[in-house]
């Protein structure tokens, strides 16, 4: 099983992806995640995108269709895998094609988190994470336990920087400009699935594993 999960900030491709991993046993890649890691590493790739991400602009095709590549590489894999957040332009999902048709793998689905703009600041702004897991949590709709804390592992939990009213702005400009036009591309393929992504997170849970069952 491959799916790439597509939407926009907030719409949830973070909060379903884990469920949907540990359901059909893949490896979930997201490119915001490993981003992130990499910033807070200070590797060269971090300090190379950190500052497109502040400002919520999409980081290089470059840069990160040489993480993803990379990252396919395990041996986890192989089985199969659910692409959070890429591909994000129509170049990456061109290059994720090339990719994956020499290693003779097929795309199943492409998740589409279909939601209005208008719901994504409430969730942006009571988003909460873990950054070690990338687990989200959120004040009203997905509280931890203890507030503040990771359910699993007791460690804090913190707010994203770029989760701010100005840079969520940027983040849905990019998405609109971006990444819109990528659906197109998977639609004439025929492998696109539109969830209803402002639904509650149990719903749309279901709808995801239905899509995928
Ligand atoms: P990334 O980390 O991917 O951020 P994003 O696309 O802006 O998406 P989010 O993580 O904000 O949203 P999500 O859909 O995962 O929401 P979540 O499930 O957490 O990327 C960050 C940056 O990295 C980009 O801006 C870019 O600079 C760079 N980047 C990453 N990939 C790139 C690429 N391929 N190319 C170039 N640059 C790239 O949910 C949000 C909140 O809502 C949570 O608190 C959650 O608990 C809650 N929630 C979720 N579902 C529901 C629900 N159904 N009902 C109520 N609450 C819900
Ligand atoms: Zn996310």
């Amino acid at each position: 099983m491959s799916a790439p999960c597509r939407g926009p900030p907030g719409s949830g491709k973070g909060t379903q992806s884990p469920i949907i991993k540990d359901e059909h046993c893949l490896c979930h890649l997201a490119t915001g995640d490993m981003l992130r890691a990499a910033v807070s590493a200070k590797t060269p790739l971090g300090i190379k995108a950190k500052e497109a991400m502040d400002k919520g602009e999409l980081v290089s095709d470059d840069l990160v269709v040489g993480i993803i590549d990379e990252a396919m590489k395990k041996p986890s894999c192989k089985k199969g895998f659910i692409l959070d957040g890429y591909p994000r332009t129509v170049a990456q999902a061109e290059k994720l094609d090339e990719m994956l048709e020499r290693q003779g793998v097929k795309i199943d689905k492409v998740l589409d988190f279909a939601i209005d703009d208008a719901v994504l600041e409430e969730r942006i702004s009571g988003r909460w994470i873990h950054p070690a897991s990338g687990r989200s949590y959120h004040t009203k709709f997905a509280p931890p336990r203890v507030p503040g804390v990771d359910d699993v592992t007791g460690e804090p939990l913190i707010q994203r920087k770029d989760d701010t009213a100005a840079v969520l702005k940027s983040r849905l400009e990019s998405f609109h400009r971006q990444t819109q036009p990528v659906i197109n591309y998977y639609s004439k393929k025929g492998i696109v699935a539109t969830l209803h992504a402002e639904k509650p997170l149990s719903d749309v849970t279901d709808e995801v594993r239905k899509v995928l069952s």
